[in-house]
């Protein structure tokens, strides 16, 4: 069995402009010790799948309206607010992109980081005392004692969000959704604490789901990766040949648009033309079309499903014309 099976997950938001399909039916599974590598514009839906996933979609103005996210095998979409709080911060935890929507401003940063562990963990105040101050000095936060006594509002941005994924991983949980957890801190940082993603992975087992716009990161961690679209999964596989054979046009786009340090410096990278599409009046076709130079009548009528390709090991495009892109990066 999947350790997290997502099986028609939707959401939508109902706001002053209409209706905002946020999430629009996304399955996928993933095991134990798994990396998938979430990737895709801003606004596609990468926030609210993690939150539909963890049963924190806000509510007004979202509806989670149906699906199944199955964590060995129980549905957290059934649970009731007390079973969810059980599993979250002790099977399940997020690091928000946000660090403020996670961290209490009242509360110190002992006091944070240690409910968990006395609620979940059984430890004695000092005892988790001592391990909230080992989790700051490992994801490279000076003077971690001192640092435990003061409020959020008295650290950095940076160290904030260090914060924020010391206490996502504190409780080892056997799943990690981290959403952009390192886009805000330095290179160096940022290395050590993917470091300290794979060391849980390893000692744990545990699977993370990893939002990020370096597609670098997803290289470097993602066994796996899931291009998202307008709130649909495009394209999915194995990071090997997704990265080097891009099936979907939006992938193709995607990865052409990042400069690399072999290329040309005088060669203008691709970007792709027009903006992502307004999530409450999205067209009746695919929703990359009207920016995709492969589009043809019928991809503006109909939309198409996410399919395996044939002859692919384990992947999927949701594309009319993903046959007629056979080999067509190689030419
Ligand atoms: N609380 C909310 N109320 C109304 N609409 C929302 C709310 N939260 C998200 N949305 C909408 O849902 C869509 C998906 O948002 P989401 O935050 O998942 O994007 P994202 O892929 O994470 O983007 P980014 O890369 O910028 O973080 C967007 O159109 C957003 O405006
Ligand atoms: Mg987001």
């Amino acid at each position: 069995m999947a350790l997290l099976d997502v099986n028609d997950l939707r959401v939508r938001f109902e706001t002053h402009h209409g209706t905002v399909r946020a999430v629009d039916g996304v399955s996928f599974s993933l095991d134990e010790g798994e990396t998938l590598g979430l990737v895709g514009e801003s606004g596609s839906g990468k926030s609210v799948t993690n939150l539909g996933i963890m049963g924190l979609v806000p509510s007004p103005p979202g509806v989670v309206e149906a699906g199944h996210v199955l964590l060995e095998g129980r549905d957290l979409v059934q649970m009731s607010d007390a079973q969810l709080r059980g599993v979250r911060g002790n099977e399940v935890s997020m690091i928000f992109q946000d660090p403020m929507t996670s961290l209490n401003p009242l509360l110190t940063i002992e006091r944070q980081l240690t409910e968990v562990l006395e609620l979940h963990r059984n430890m004695t105040r000092a005892e988790a005392r001592r391990a909230a101050a080992k989790g700051l000095d490992e994801v490279g936060i000076p003077e971690p004692e001192r640092r435990l006594d003061q409020y959020p509002h008295e650290l950095s941005g940076g160290m904030r969000q260090r914060v924020m994924i010391a206490m996502g991983l504190l409780c080892e949980p056997k799943l990690l959704l981290a959403d952009e957890p390192t886009t805000a801190l330095d290179v160096t940082i940022q290395a050590q604490i993917l470091e300290l993603m794979k060391d849980l992975q390893e000692r744990r087992g545990t699977a993370i789901i990893l939002v990020t716009h370096d597609l670098g990161v997803v290289a470097g961690m993602a066994d796996r990766v899931h291009v998202m679209y307008a709130g649909r999964l495009v394209e999915t596989g194995p990071i090997g040949p997704l990265f080097k054979d891009p099936r979907h046009p939006y992938t193709r786009g995607l990865l052409q648009s990042v400069p690399r340090l072999t290329g040309d410096p005088d060669v203008a990278l691709d970007s792709i033309p027009g903006q992502p599409p307004d999530l409450a009046a999205l067209p009746p076709g695919c929703s990359f079309a009207p920016r995709c130079g492969f589009a043809k009548p019928t991809c503006e009528l109909d939309r198409p499903a996410l399919d395996l390709i044939p002859s692919q090991d384990s992947r999927s495009s949701a594309c009319f014309e993903t046959e007629n892109l056979l080999g067509e990066s190689d030419q």
